[in-house]
C-alpha cells in the first residue's frame, strides 16, 4: 500500500472535517497517481469529500466499525482484517490510503511509500499526520522542485519504508 497526503509545515492536514489547502496542481498530481486504482479512507474523509460521495473512476474502500454503515459507491471494511481481505487481489502499488489522521496512523505501518505533499506554510489544524521525515523507518527517496500557488510554496516528495 502506500500512502498519499498533503501536510503543512506543522504536519497539520486538517482542521473542522475539512483540508487546510486547496492546491490545483496537489489536486491534480492526486488524481492522476490515483486514478483507476484503490483509495482507502476513513469515514470521516469520506464524509468531508463534496456531498459525502465516493471519488470517480477509482475503487473506494471506507473504514468503519460501525457494522450497518453503508453509504453508496463504496466497499465498507470494519477493520484491518477485512480490507486486507478487499485488496488481496490488488497489487499493492495500486492501493492507496487517503487518509485521514486515524487512517494514516492505523496504516502507515502497512505502507511501504508515502507520497507527500509538503507544504512550507502553517495553518492551525485538527488533524496531524506523523512525522515520517524523523521516523527512522522512513527515507526520503525524492524531492521535487519547489512550486508556488498564490504564495504557498511546496513540493512532492517521496518517502520510502526502510
Ligand atoms: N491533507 C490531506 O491529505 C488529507 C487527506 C484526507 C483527509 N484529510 C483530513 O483529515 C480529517 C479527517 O481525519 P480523521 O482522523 O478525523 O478521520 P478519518 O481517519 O478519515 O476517519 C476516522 C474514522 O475511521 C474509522 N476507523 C478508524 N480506525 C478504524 C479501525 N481500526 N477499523 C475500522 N474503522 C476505523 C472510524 O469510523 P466510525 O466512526 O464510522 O467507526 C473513525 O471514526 C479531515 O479534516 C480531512 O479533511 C486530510
Amino acid at each position: 500500500m502506500k500512502a498519499i497526503v498533503a501536510v503543512s509545515g506543522n504536519l497539520g492536514i486538517g482542521k473542522d472535517n475539512d483540508l487546510l489547502y486547496n492546491i490545483p496542481e496537489d489536486k491534480k498530481s492526486f488524481r492522476r497517481m490515483t486514478l483507476g486504482k484503490v483509495v482507502v479512507m476513513g469515514r470521516k474523509t469520506l464524509e468531508s469529500m463534496p456531498n459525502g460521495k465516493p471519488l470517480k473512476d477509482r475503487t473506494n474502500i471506507v473504514l468503519s466499525r460501525d457494522k450497518d454503515y453503508t453509504a453508496e459507491g463504496v466497499v465498507v471494511c470494519n477493520d484491518i482484517a477485512e480490507l486486507e481481505k478487499a485488496v488481496e487481489n490488488y497489487s499493492t502499488d495500486d492501493v492507496f490510503v487517503i487518509g485521514g489522521a486515524e487512517i494514516y496512523k492505523l496504516l502507515l505501518p502497512l505502507c511501504d511509500t508515502a507520497y507527500v505533499t509538503e507544504i512550507d506554510d502553517e495553518k492551525p489544524a485538527d488533524k496531524f499526520f506523523p512525522d515520517i521525515a524523523s521516523d527512522s523507518r522512513w527515507k526520503l527517496a525524492e524531492k521535487s522542485e519547489e512550486f508556488d500557488y498564490e504564495g504557498v510554496k511546496y513540493k512532492f516528495c517521496t518517502y520510502e519504508a526502510k
